[in-house]
């Protein structure tokens, strides 16, 4: 039967895709725009410069499939000439030289050759040079991007004759040397030399190109500005200036009045933050983070912020400044040396979603009048001067949206009421219903450029997440001096993933209710005096990648699941009497019942099966908390802003 049919099939099938290409074929013919021959020739000939493809999707090997197909060029509809070439991430890998038949289309507007492996250096040391020598065949170029790759040396000054160009970008190559000469691009908008090894001086001519509205030279070695230092950006109609890990020093430049985005952190700017920062009406972003900044901050800085990073200076005072401030998304002043309290007009700061004021000195109560702002979601006030009681008075209304707040490091004292977080109707209740494929970060919507950052700590470690998981959730209250019983409602924080209330007071009995945060990862209730039998309920969270519970007065058996005892012993260790896995001294007697209990009621066989799926969900899948650490290991690079900016 099939061997019957499938011939007959295969010639209908065949039939039908001939008819069928044919007419396709047609019709796109048809309506296809006039393409001069000699333009087809040369892009097959600019084809066979690239060597490899390294990858299936590559946009040029659809030069080669039919006459009609070819990814990523534009045609002039009327003169049939190739006007644009968007080869971007095409997997092409190409030495091209001087006599690149690139060269050739002397009607080009738009070239995109970002992301591929374009490195003319490797025959001749002076390719690189010849290379972009030659653009200047291109005069009727607009946008040229050769971003992400491998451009070795220095940029020619011909590229000046380029005169049309509105937007360049060179960034992530290896360009070294001094400042490429650009000074006859009048019409220039966009320029992105970032990630780059460029040093030495930035020209002054620059700030007067009178297009200029977005710059970044962030990830290079420049060390200084030529002219006048102060007063050198204000010629300019700057908008969007990145100027972020260099060796920038000394008082920082005035700006323009037209700036919204002024990111210069990782540099080592000194002296006090200047008041013309407050200028600019519309300055939504500043990130002077990681100088060397001192004094106060200026309180006139504030009405039309969103984010505000003065984080890793040496600043002293913050002065009681929001009052208008509500559109301010992002505070972190973390990381200075200042004193005093917590400013109490961030209440009227309707919009914050992130509040950072750790490592400073400030000596104020618990801020639980910061629970009524209706976006706030993380709040870090660890290390600081901070005490009393973090009891706040009941109210159906408390902090709606909180997801992460730290503590820790500080002098709170008293006890909780077992009911304390019952009022807590926050994300930290609810468990998110987060679906996105790729995982979605704090200030993705709002901020070019800017993510805020935080510190948390795991497995003991204090490490620096560089952005913050939307779903991420995490309760630190460590290093004070709390103390009765642990919260019985702590088991309403169902979406919570990391809690630490390690190096406190709390005594009394592990609440049992523990064992519902089915999606903690971490927890730490090490260095407290609490007492009596851990909870057999934590043997069922099966994403708890970390506990500890060590130097406390615990006894009896540990519940044993995969997840407990792949743990290390000093998670248990300095206890009145724990037994069993993963400490040394087994259970005998009575103590060792709930082992036993798991051990009747299913097959070992059945019961290793289910450890090992628990094992693999929580150290297998992407777990949360993971995905959280795995951005401190991830190189910070910085979001591509530029690229809103193309024609
Ligand atoms: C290309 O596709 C083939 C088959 O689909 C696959 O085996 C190969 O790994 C792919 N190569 C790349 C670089 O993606
Ligand atoms: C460019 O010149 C080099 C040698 O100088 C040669 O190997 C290469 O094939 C030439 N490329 C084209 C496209 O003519
Ligand atoms: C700019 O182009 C002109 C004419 O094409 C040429 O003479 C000149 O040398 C070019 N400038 C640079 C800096 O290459
Ligand atoms: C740049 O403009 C100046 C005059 O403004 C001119 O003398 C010079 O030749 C131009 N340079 C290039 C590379 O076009
Ligand atoms: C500002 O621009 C004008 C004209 O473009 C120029 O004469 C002046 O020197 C510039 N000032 C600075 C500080 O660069
Ligand atoms: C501020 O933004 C408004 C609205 O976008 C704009 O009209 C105004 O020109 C901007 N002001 C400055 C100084 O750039
Ligand atoms: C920071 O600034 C102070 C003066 O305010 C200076 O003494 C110190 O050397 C600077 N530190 C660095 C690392 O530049
Ligand atoms: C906590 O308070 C004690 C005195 O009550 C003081 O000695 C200590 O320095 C304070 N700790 C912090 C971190 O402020
Ligand atoms: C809070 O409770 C009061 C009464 O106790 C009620 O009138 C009010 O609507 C409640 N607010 C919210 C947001 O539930
Ligand atoms: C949170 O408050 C909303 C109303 O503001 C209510 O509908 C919801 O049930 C509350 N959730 C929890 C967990 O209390
Ligand atoms: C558990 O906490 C104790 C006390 O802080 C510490 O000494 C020990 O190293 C921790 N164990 C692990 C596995 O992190």
């Amino acid at each position: 039967m099939m061997a019957l049919r499938f011939p007959v099939f295969s010639f209908i099938c065949y039939f039908f895709f001939c008819v069928f290409a044919l007419s396709f074929i047609v019709t796109t013919i048809v309506s296809q725009p006039y393409r001069r021959p000699d333009q087809i020739e040369i892009l097959l000939a600019f084809k066979d410069e690239f060597t490899e493809y390294e990858c299936n999707d590559s946009v040029a090997s659809s030069w080669i499939r039919d006459a009609i197909s070819f990814d990523g060029v534009v045609f002039d509809s009327e003169t049939g000439v190739v006007t644009k070439l968007d080869l971007r991430g095409g997997c092409l890998s190409s030495t091209l030289g001087g006599n690149s038949s690139l060269f050739k289309f002397h009607y080009l507007r738009y070239l995109d050759l970002s992301y591929n492996k374009i490195n003319p250096n490797s025959f001749s040391y002076n390719n690189i040079y010849s290379f972009l020598a030659e653009l200047d065949r291109l005069v009727n170029l607009e946008s040229l991007d050769l971003s992400n790759n491998d451009l070795v040396g220095k940029v020619p000054s011909s590229i000046s004759n380029l005169s049309r160009l509105t937007y360049l970008d060179l960034s992530s190559n290896d360009l070294n040397s001094r400042f490429p000469l650009l000074y006859n691009l009048t019409k220039l908008s966009s320029l992105d030399l970032s990630n780059n090894r460029l040093e030495g001086k930035v020209p002054e001519w620059l700030w007067n190109l009178p297009s200029l509205t977005a710059l970044s030279l962030s990830h290079n070695s420049f060390n200084s500005f030529q002219g006048s230092q102060e007063e050198v950006f204000l010629n300019s109609s700057l908008v969007y200036l990145y100027l972020t890990s260099n060796a920038f020093h000394g008082p920082f430049p005035k700006i323009p009045e037209t700036m919204r985005y002024m990111v210069a952190s990782n540099n080592d700017f000194t002296g006090e933050i200047p008041l013309s920062l407050c200028n600019p009406r519309n300055l939504s972003v500043l990130d002077l983070s990681n100088n060397n900044f001192s004094g106060s901050v200026p309180s006139c800085l504030s009405e039309s912020l969103t984010v505000l990073n003065l984080r890793d200076n040496k600043l002293r005072r913050l002065p009681d400044m929001f009052y208008r401030s509500d559109s301010l998304k992002t505070l972190d002043v973390g990381h200075n040396q200042i004193t005093g309290k917590l400013p109490r007009s961030l209440l009227s700061c309707t919009s914050l979603e992130v509040l950072n004021v750790e490592s400073n000195r400030m000596t104020d109560t618990f801020p639980s009048w910061l629970k009524s702002l209706p976006n706030l979601q993380v709040v870090i006030l660890r290390s600081n001067g901070l005490y009393g009681p973090i009891t706040y008075p009941p109210s159906n209304i408390s902090f709606p949206k909180l997801r992460i707040i730290d503590i820790s490091s500080n002098n709170f004292t008293g006890s909780l009421p077992p009911n304390y977080f019952l009022n807590w109707n926050a994300s930290l209740v609810n468990v998110p219903e987060d679906h996105q494929r790729r995982p979605q970060y704090m200030g993705d919507s709002y901020s070019l450029g800017f993510q805020p950052s935080l510190y948390v700590t795991n497995k003991g470690l204090h490490l620096k997440l560089e952005k913050i998981l939307r779903i991420f959730r995490a309760i630190d209250f460590s290093g004070n001096r709390l103390e009765g019983q642990i919260p019985e409602s702590i088991g309403l924080l169902k979406s919570l993933h990391v809690l630490d209330l390690s190096n406190n007071r709390f005594k009394g009995y592990i609440p049992s209710s523990l064992g519902k945060l089915i999606n903690l990862e971490s927890l730490d209730l090490s260095r407290n005096q609490v007492s009596g039998k851990i909870p057999q309920e934590i043997a069922s969270l099966n994403f708890l990648e970390y506990i500890n519970m060590s130097y406390n007065k615990l006894t009896g058996p540990i519940p044993q699941s995969t997840q407990i005892i792949g743990q290390q012993g000093s998670s248990f260790e300095g206890n009145v009497d724990l037994c069993g896995l993963p400490l040394e001294k087994s259970c005998f007697g009575e103590s060792c019942l709930p082992t036993t209990q798991i051990q009747q009621s299913k097959s070992p066989k059945q019961e290793q099966v289910l450890n090992w799926k628990a094992a693999e969900i929580g150290y297998g899948l992407g777990v949360v908390f993971g995905i959280a650490i795995g951005q401190v290991i991830a190189t910070y690079k910085p979001v591509l802003f530029f690229k809103l900016f193309r024609l």
